[in-house]
């Protein structure tokens, strides 16, 4: 049996993808679609690809069986709806943003974990912390016990906004864009910095007391825009479901190079990762991991050349495809794509409460 993939988007990460899911053995028809005529046109150049469409509407009725989107975040939890509706197994980066209504985003987490329960579609969310090789070890050592319980953990995702963030913003935006749509609320894309922990530890954020961080003299994070914020660095403590304790942050105003990360600390050992390097610790030992040698098997035709962001997205292609294929919950579903995402938006309600500690909402675990 095999797989017919629309990609949805050729823009600047969509088109990392066209070559991994054309390439995947279990997928015998790629298809590609994109608004915007030119992109379309030089991927599907690129690529060898002919069957190409003028948008995921036109995509839609035609009788593919799976749709990966990598349209603009905003359109993510519609358009992952609308492709189950149709029949579709649905793949998105993230289930939503918003510049800045939380409650719309907790609505939208609502409306993508109900229809995949009632279409019985898959939905996968393509968090690529969850593929990067610390992730793959600290998943065999919790699968061995080796963490022994675990106690404390940090999630981070650390990206100045000089590092290309405002470009990104702009070109997302397009013809849409103004100075309205500065800004933005960091803690609205969180899951780069709570995927890891989640998706290895198996338990979840339960309650969150937040606080910001506001630069002086900042130009980009301001109460004249869409959003209102005016923090460029957000920390969340939380409490976990396991009775861990978790620090997530999200930083837009960091001295640093751009990292997504966790630490991981249990009861009988330790992850660290830093810039560095990484280190498995237990009570009287410290080793070097070479995250380097630490890979998950995958097809031949992606192994040689993973993709980015820490080689994830081969990865995350070949769970995609299998899921379908073995007709099982990807390892992120829409339940725990929800998990990801709900403890940012509770963070920055926390935010702008001063610190309160509120409850982070829960859709339950997937359905088997
Ligand atoms: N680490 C990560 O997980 C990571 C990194 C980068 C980007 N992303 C995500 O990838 C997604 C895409 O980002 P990007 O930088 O490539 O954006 P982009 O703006 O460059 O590309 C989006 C493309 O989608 C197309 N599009 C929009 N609506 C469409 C429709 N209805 N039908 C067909 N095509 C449509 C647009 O024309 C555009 O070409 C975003 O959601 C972003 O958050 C994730």
């Amino acid at each position: 049996m095999a797989l017919s993939v629309g990609a949805v988007g050729c823009g600047a990460f969509g088109k990392h993808f066209i070559e991994l899911i054309r390439d995947h053995p279990e997928v015998d028809r790629i298809a590609l679609c994109d608004l915007d005529a030119d992109k379309l046109a030089s991927c599907a150049k690129k690529f060898g690809i002919e069957e190409c469409y003028p948008s995921l509407d036109d995509l839609l009725k035609t009788d593919i069986d799976a749709v990966m989107i990598f349209t603009q975040p905003w359109l993510h939890a519609p358009q992952a709806i609308a492709a189950m509706e149709t029949g579709k197994h649905a793949y998105t980066a993230v289930p939503i943003i918003a510049l800045s209504d939380g409650d719309e985003m907790l609505e939208w987490c609502d409306r993508v974990v109900e229809a995949a329960g009632r279409t019985g579609q898959l939905y996968m969310m393509g968090e690529t912390t969850c593929y990067r090789a610390e992730s793959i070890f600290c998943r065999r050592k919790a699968a061995a016990g080796e963490f022994g319980h675990f106690a404390y953990s940090e999630g981070h995702y650390l990206h100045d906004i000089s590092h290309n963030l405002k470009n990104v913003a702009m070109w997302r935006w397009g013809a849409q864009w103004n100075d309205s749509k500065r800004g933005g609320i960091p803690m609205h894309y969180p899951t780069h910095s709570t995927g890891g922990i989640i998706d290895i530890t198996g338990a979840h954020m339960t309650h969150v007391s937040a606080m910001g961080y506001a630069m002086p003299d900042e130009d980009w994070h301001l109460p004249d825009t869409t959003s209102g914020n005016i923090y460029g660095d957000m920390i969340g403590l939380y409490r976990m479901s396991d009775g861990s304790v978790a620090r997530i942050a999200e930083m837009r105003r960091i001295g640093t190079p751009c990292q997504e990360t966790f630490r991981l600390y249990g009861t009988e050992g330790a992850f660290e990762r830093n810039f560095s390097g990484a280190t498995w610790l237990t009570k009287k030992t410290q080793e070097p991991v070479d995250l380097g040698e630490v890979a998950d098997p995958l097809p031949e035709a992606l192994s040689a050349n993973k993709g980015g962001h820490g080689g994830s997205h081969a990865y995350l292609v070949h769970e995609f495809v299998s899921a379908c294929l073995e007709e099982r919950q990807p390892r992120v579903n829409a339940w725990q794509a929800a998990r990801f995402l709900a403890p940012g938006v509770m963070a920055y309600k926390s935010v702008q409460r001063d610190g309160e500690l509120l409850a982070v909402p829960d859709w339950g675990d997937a359905p088997e």
